[in-house]
């Protein structure tokens, strides 16, 4: 057993625990993400299927330190050769808050002369080429308390493997699929984004509708290390891709104003395999007129960030405003920034919750339908 932290945004931290409880897995939620106990599979399991979160960090150490000797101790005190082949790379990187140790660079030296004073006494060589698997070992110090882990992600988890050109603002992968399962008839309702830009919203939402594991089509760093049950990661990875249904998908549609964008979209649809599942056409929201049945709106629109583009970002606002006036059987879901959003849809939100775009602090609203 082994203790594992899925790292996630702030505000996320709450969803991914529960992400982690559908997949079988007892977890608490700290700041920064959400802890379990497992195995190797499980981590493995966390790594393909989590949706919210940023990385699945293995443990290693946890204790107080409060000068450059304690961290030295601690790091030795680690059994690395358990983890380490002879032949591992292993990067040291780190953060240092509120704490004695504040300097970033010298904690990094250190760590990584414990690590290799550890692995000289255990492998009884002077010298380690670091040219095999890589071990990425992330040290972090937050008044005073240490933690070691080891990234066994690799990539950031948001980089599912269908994204490979970047549109003008794109919403991450991870809050994106945090915005779908919080909105409510997310697995029902016909879904329809206004301002989709490269349809990040509709992806997640359709990998999630086809219980698609978000990993699916993508490598985690854990599989090229040594003593890992690699047969228990091909079962869970073939249980995953049989679990697929894409007749689950429903209808999920949407547009954009922005013809590149919408380029981008329909790339980043193939790339996805969900070509035939998402239909996309080039709209101003000002002229969209969409059927009153009941609806899930959800939308990343425009914040207005620069004081030259309010105005628009205000517009589309306004437009948002109109679809649930002529529509009232459809819920809005919108993240926004702007801190007159509700005063311009012209009513307050009956869900709101903080969510962080990048570093954007924003609010998510939900409203639901009036009948
Ligand atoms: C914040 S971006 C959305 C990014 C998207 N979530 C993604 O992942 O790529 C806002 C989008 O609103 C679109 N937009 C701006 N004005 C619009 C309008 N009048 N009608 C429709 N879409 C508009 C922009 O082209 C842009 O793609």
């Amino acid at each position: 057993m082994a203790t594992w932290l899925a790292t996630a945004a702030f505000g996320l931290e709450g969803i991914v625990k529960r992400e982690l409880k559908g997949l079988g897995v007892d977890s608490s939620a700290e700041n920064g993400g959400a802890r379990f106990e497992g195995d190797f599979a499980t981590g493995f399991l966390a790594n393909l299927s989590l949706r919210c979160a940023d990385r699945v960090l293995l443990i290693v150490k946890e204790t107080k330190v409060f000068g450059f000797e304690d961290l030295f101790e601690a790091t030795k005190s680690v059994p690395w050769a358990d983890y380490l082949p002879k032949e591992a790379s292993f990067p040291v990187t780190g953060n240092c808050a509120r704490s004695q140790l504040m300097s970033v660079s010298d904690c990094q030296k250190i760590v990584k002369k414990a690590i290799v004073e550890k692995l000289k006494d255990t492998y009884r060589q002077s010298w380690f080429e670091e040219s095999g698997p890589s071990y990425p070992i992330q040290f972090n110090i937050h008044e005073n308390n240490l933690r070691i882990s080891i990234n066994s992600s690799g990539d950031a988890l948001n980089r599912r493997g269908y994204r490979t050109w970047t549109g003008e603002a794109p919403i991450r992968e991870t809050l994106a699929a945090a915005m779908i399962l919080l909105a409510p008839n997310h697995l029902k309702l016909p879904i329809y984004d206004p301002c989709c830009g490269t349809a990040t919203l509709l992806i997640e939402a359709a990998f999630l509708r086809a219980n698609r594991a978000p990993g699916l089509k993508r490598n985690f760093l854990m599989e090229d290390w040594v003593n890992v049950p690699a047969d228990d990661f091909n079962h869970i990875r073939q249980n995953a891709a049989s679990l697929v249904d894409y007749k689950q998908i429903g209808k999920i549609s949407g547009s954009d104003i922005d013809k590149n964008s919408l380029e981008l979209a329909q790339k980043h649809l193939t790339q996805a395999g969900l070509e035939s599942y998402i239909h996309l056409e080039k709209k101003d929201i000002h002229h969209l007129e969409l059927p009153s049945l009941p609806q899930l709106i959800i939308t990343n629109p425009p914040y207005g960030e620069r004081l030259s583009d309010q105005k628009s970002a205000e517009d589309i606002y306004k437009a948002l405003s109109r679809l649930l006036k002529t529509s009232p059987g459809n819920t809005l879901c919108a993240i926004s920034s702007h801190p007159g959003f509700e005063r311009i849809i012209g009513r307050r939100s009956q869900h709101k919750r903080r969510l962080y775009n990048g570093r954007l602090e924003c609010e998510y609203h939900i409203y639901l339908p009036k009948v």
